[in-house]
This record gives structure tokens, sequence and C-alpha cells, in this order.
């Protein structure tokens, strides 16, 4: 059995449920996952784990800068320990391109290259935005052409298959 700690840092709680997902499916092929919001738990990886999955999500062009931070933090263990990161946006469905170019400037700034990257569609909250993020957010989509506009509603663009084989394709490679 291995123990596996999912880190990850989020905004408005995709990246969070994401974490859970991954954490449900390594539990159900019989190893040990801890979910960890890092804003809580702060920057230590605490001992005993055998492998890391680092969550992060991306707003404004970046991922937090919080993940940025534990990553340096951490980059011995993420070194000597198989890792994997996962990143959510809104360019993940339907613009890969982008969604690569964040995890690139990513791994440049902290120096880290994990061996496995997840790429997925985070959610478009209309419902709980602000007035001003919610047309900001409208407007944006609207530009995309691949995202939803209608502000009355929220859309989750995670596909739960693709981060169900990230999680086996991971545990497959320890
Ligand atoms: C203010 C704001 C800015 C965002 N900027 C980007 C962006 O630059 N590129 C992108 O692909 N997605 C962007 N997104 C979409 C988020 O990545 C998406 O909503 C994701 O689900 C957020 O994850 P979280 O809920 O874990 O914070 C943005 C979302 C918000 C609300």
């Amino acid at each position: 059995m291995a123990r596996i700690y999912i880190p990850y840092g989020t905004t408005e709680g995709q990246t969070a449920k994401i974490a859970q997902y991954i954490s449900d499916v390594v539990q159900a092929h019989g190893h040990h996952a801890e979910t960890a919001d890092i804003k809580q738990s702060g920057d230590a990886i605490p001992d005993g784990y055998d492998a890391v999955i680092v969550g992060a999500s991306v707003h404004l062009g970046k991922h937090e800068d919080y993940v940025r931070d534990f990553v340096r933090a951490n980059s011995d263990v993420l070194k000597r320990l198989p890792s994997a990161l996962f990143s959510v946006s809104l360019a993940a469905h339907g613009d890969t391109e982008n969604a690569e170019s964040y995890v690139e400037n990513f791994e440049a700034e902290t120096g880290w290259r994990p061996a496995q990257v997840g790429l997925f569609g985070g959610a478009l909250l209309y419902t709980q935005y602000g007035f001003i993020k919610r047309h900001v957010m409208k407007k944006i989509a609207s530009d995309k052409g691949t995202l939803d506009t209608d502000t009355s509603r929220d859309y989750v663009y995670t596909e739960w298959d693709g981060v169900k084989r990230f999680a086996e394709d991971f545990l497959s490679s320890l």
C-alpha cells in the first residue's frame, strides 16, 4: 500500500474537488491518500509519504503564488519522491496550448519538472461570482467561443474520466 499526499491550491473550490476525487480513486485502489489545502496546511510535507500529487488552478494567467512557494520550499522532496502536477484552468477546455504554457511557466518559476502533468478543465461559477467578476468572466468566455455564457447558471468543464485515468496512470508508475 502506497501513502500519497495531495496538497493543492484553490480559489473557488474546483481544484479541491478534483483533489478529493483523485484521493477517492487512490483509495479505491487500496492505497492511502490525504488531501491538504496548502492555505491551511502550510508548506511542510509531512513525513511518511511515498508520493506526492500537487494541484493548482490558474487565475489571470498563472497558478497560485502560494503553490509556487510550496513547490519551491519542497523541491528536494518533490524531486526525490514520485510526484505529479495537475493544473486546473478554463484553457484546458479547448485551448490546450495555453493550458500547457501556464504549466511551462510554473515549471520555469519553480524548477520542478514533474514526470506526469494533468491538465483539467475548471469551472465557471457565474452564480457565485460578484457582479464585476461575473461580467469579466462572461466576456472572456464569449471571446473564447468554447465556453458558456449564460450567467444564470454554473458550468463545470472537468472531465472526470480523464482525472481518473491520470490518478490510475500515476499509481501504475509507482
Ligand atoms: C478571476 C478569474 C480569472 C481566471 N483566469 C483564468 C486564466 O487566465 N486562464 C484560464 O485558463 N482560466 C482562468 N480562470 C478559470 C479558473 O482556472 C477556473 O475557474 C478554475 O475552475 C478555478 O479553480 P479553483 O476553483 O480551484 O480556484 C479564471 C477564473 C477566474 C474566476
